[in-house]
């Protein structure tokens, strides 16, 4: 399509990159195919399971090398292709390959499947949804679909200082439930004031909470076992979460490890559907939900926002914008 140039800033990983080696190269902007539409891309977040990629998963033979990073954005089509979407339409994109089968959103424009293109309203303003595409649907997905949360629960959640635990607190709270957060650290209890009660997570919750009916797990493998044995009979742990830094269970036994009449669910972010998005963008509007924003960067300070996430330093969502909405 005429009027876009031929070349565009993007980060572009083939091996395990510290933070500080960060760098945006001149890289071509991708050519339109069938069923992919060109979005110019206005906002991301950074994600947690970015740093997991820059810095182990880009080993691995299924990645894609090199690759542009970035599994979300917000932004705007510039060229559809043969989609049934207009030029100039606002969309959200998220998962599904995206950053490691196909490149992703660090970058000034992405060439995304059609399918996981979600289109906005027209009046909403880019650059402020950058914090919430991956990290609110994952917490929907976990809350609503795994465990089927109502307003009667009582929730857990673990590892709550992080943007998904944000997240998940405030819909859980805009749908009136009881919500009980935890935190590895004194020091970031206070972050936690939005949830109704705030535990310092020693490494063992079961014997210190009681009542809970269902349990968001952030830490995950580290800690699941104590979690399901926090449970009463009935309660529901689903499992979302890796912060812990163990990524699978070893030495799991679902017969003794699950405690009789407790269940164990997950949640995987990578199938969103436009079904589910209409509705978690709808429930956002409707409790007037703003997502914790930690840190906004520029693109061109793109390493600094990476390194902050390597620090720890932003609590909340680390948003980059890319181009800022026009006034
Ligand atoms: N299942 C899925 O599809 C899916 C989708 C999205 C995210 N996730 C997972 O959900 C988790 C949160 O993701 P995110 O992107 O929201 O993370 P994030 O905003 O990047 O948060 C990272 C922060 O979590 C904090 N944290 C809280 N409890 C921790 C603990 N026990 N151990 C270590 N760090 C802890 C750390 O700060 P402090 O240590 O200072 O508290 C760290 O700075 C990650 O494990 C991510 O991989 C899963």
């Amino acid at each position: 399509m005429s009027g876009l140039p031929l070349t565009m800033r993007a980060v572009l990983l083939d091996r395990v990159t510290p933070a500080e080696d960060i760098v945006l190269r001149e890289v071509p902007v991708p050519t339109v195919r069938p069923g992919w539409a060109l979005v110019k891309i206005k906002a991301f977040g950074l994600n947690h399971s970015e740093k997991l990629l820059r810095l182990n998963e880009i080993n691995l033979n299924h990645i894609h090398k090199p690759i542009i990073p970035g599994i979300e954005c917000v932004g705007e089509v510039v060229d559809p292709s043969d989609t049934d979407l207009a030029v100039g339409t606002k969309v959200v994109a998220l998962m599904g390959g995206m950053g490691r089968s196909f490149h992703g959103s660090y970058a000034e424009y992405a060439l995304l499947p059609r399918h996981l293109l979600f289109p906005l309203e027209p009046d909403l303003p880019l650059s402020a949804l950058g914090a919430f595409p991956e990290t609110y649907f994952t917490a929907w997905g976990s809350l609503f679909q795994s465990l089927q949360l109502t307003s009667e629960d009582i929730l857990l959640v673990r590892g709550a200082t992080c943007a998904l635990g944000y997240a998940a607190i405030r819909l859980a709270k805009a749908l009136g439930c009881h919500v009980v957060a935890t935190t590895h650290k004194k020091e970031k209890m206070k972050l936690l004031q939005n949830a109704d009660e705030v535990l310092l997570d020693d490494g063992t919750l079961s014997g210190k909470v009681s009542g809970v009916t269902k349990a968001l797990d952030l830490v995950g493998p580290r800690v699941l076992k104590d979690t399901l044995r926090a449970l009463d009979p009935g309660g529901v742990v689903c499992q979302t979460g890796l912060l812990g830094g163990v990524y699978t269970c070893q030495n799991f036994d679902p017969i003794k490890d699950i405690p009789n009449g407790v269940y164990l669910t997950g949640f995987f972010s990578n199938f969103p559907t436009q079904e589910v998005m209409k509705e978690l963008i709808s429930f956002i509007h409707q409790h007037h939900i703003t997502p914790d924003v930690g840190h906004v960067f520029d693109f061109s300070d793109i390493r600094s926002a990476i390194m902050a996430q390597d620090d720890g330093t932003v609590n909340g969502k680390i948003v980059v914008v890319v181009e800022e909405d026009a006034s």
